[in-house]
């Protein structure tokens, strides 16, 4: 089976191998508990494992509902000619981000297709419109997130002059959503599979997620503090658009420097149902590796720390940098 082309910030798909080879043998279920893309869940199901995959953002349980939770349900071309059906109309997106994100015309026909989305009765056929949609909405987006401003979208948008700038004429930015939604269309059934367990997808803040949740390893990839790791900022938007309202940014975002060894210390105290414990974290990240270590040694004195190089690239003008991914494994012997 394979993992299709989400593009989601800070995913872990370049490891990802990495990552399940160290998955406890003896664990049966895996709780993704901040699956963003759903890169982790995505190989934890392949490996015949229970996956509960849980995000804040609702886009992102929208991909996990599709990909994780969903077994069989896939998107035919009838189901595509319904989606695209029926004259653009001014809507949530028209009102709100016009010559914001996405010129009018471009803002009616989503808010049409938003109005189409809800006729499907099924609710991973709605997922997994979502998540083509997504995929559509962040490639005409450039940079592939919410957090560029009009102005340099509009000129990024511009062939001629992002040619003669750039050197690139990225017309994929100006291609329809329905092209993007129909070039991936495949790619994303094709990746729809059954492992014979009853995976889930829920949409909550860790907090009370780590309540309704039970498995044998909890894995944890949160924000990492100090690093690019804007999620609301970069797909908010996203959620806005589902909920038809403007989404309010979350607390509990694992962004501020001040208080974020605080905030895993309280996480980490109410982990004590999980017998394995998994946390991705990087060098340039807030707490320190061994920081992270002193705060770890609270709850368990059986800790691995598994390492692995990394290069990363933010932006497309900038050069890799190297940087070195952490793999925590906490054994809490339950
Ligand atoms: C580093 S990303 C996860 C990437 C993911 N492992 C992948 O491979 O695509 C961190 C995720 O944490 C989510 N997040 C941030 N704060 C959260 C909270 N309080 N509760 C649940 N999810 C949260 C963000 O929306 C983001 O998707």
């Amino acid at each position: 089976m394979k993992y299709p082309t989400i593009n989601y910030i800070g995913n872990k798909e370049k490891i990802v191998d990495w990552i399940a080879s160290l998955i406890p043998h003896d664990a049966n279920s895996f709780f993704d508990a901040f699956s963003g893309g759903c890169s982790v869940s995505y190989k934890a199901k392949t490996l015949g494992l229970q996956v509960f995959s849980n995000d804040i953002l609702n886009i992102n349980f929208q991909i996990a509902k599709a990909f994780i939770e969903n077994n069989e349900t896939l998107l035919s071309k009838d189901d595509v000619d319904q989606l695209f059906s029926g004259e653009p109309i001014e809507g949530f997106m028209f009102n709100n981000y016009s010559n914001r994100f996405y010129y009018p015309d471009e803002c009616k026909e989503l808010d049409i297709i938003r109005k189409n989305i809800d006729s499907f009765l099924n609710p991973y056929k709605k997922s997994l419109a979502f998540a083509l949609l997504r995929r559509a909405m962040i490639r005409k987006m450039p940079y592939s997130r919410f957090t560029i401003n009009w102005d340099k979208i509009v000129e990024l948008r511009n062939e001629d002059l992002s040619y003669s700038k750039y050197g690139r004429r990225r017309s994929y930015h100006n291609k329809t959503f329905r092209f993007h939604f129909e070039d991936n269309l495949n790619e994303y059934n094709n990746a729809i599979f059954d492992n014979q367990k009853n995976n889930k997808a829920l949409n909550l803040d860790i907090f009370d997620a780590i309540n309704i949740t039970n498995a044998d390893v909890i894995y944890l990839d949160p924000p990492y503090s100090g690093t690019m790791n804007d999620y609301y900022g970069f797909y908010g938007l996203l959620d806005s658009y589902i909920k038809g309202e403007q989404v309010k940014p979350f607390d509990k975002n694992f962004m501020d420097k001040k208080n974020i060894k605080y905030l895993f210390y309280e996480l980490f105290s109410r982990l004590s149902k999980y017998r394995y414990w998994m946390l991705s974290y990087n060098s340039r990240s807030t707490p320190s590796k061994d920081e992270m270590l002193e705060l770890l040694n609270h709850f368990s004195n059986d800790i691995a720390v598994h390492e692995m190089p990394y290069a990363y690239r933010v932006t497309g003008k900038e050069k890799k940098k190297n940087d070195i991914e952490y793999l925590f494994l906490i054994d809490t012997h339950l």
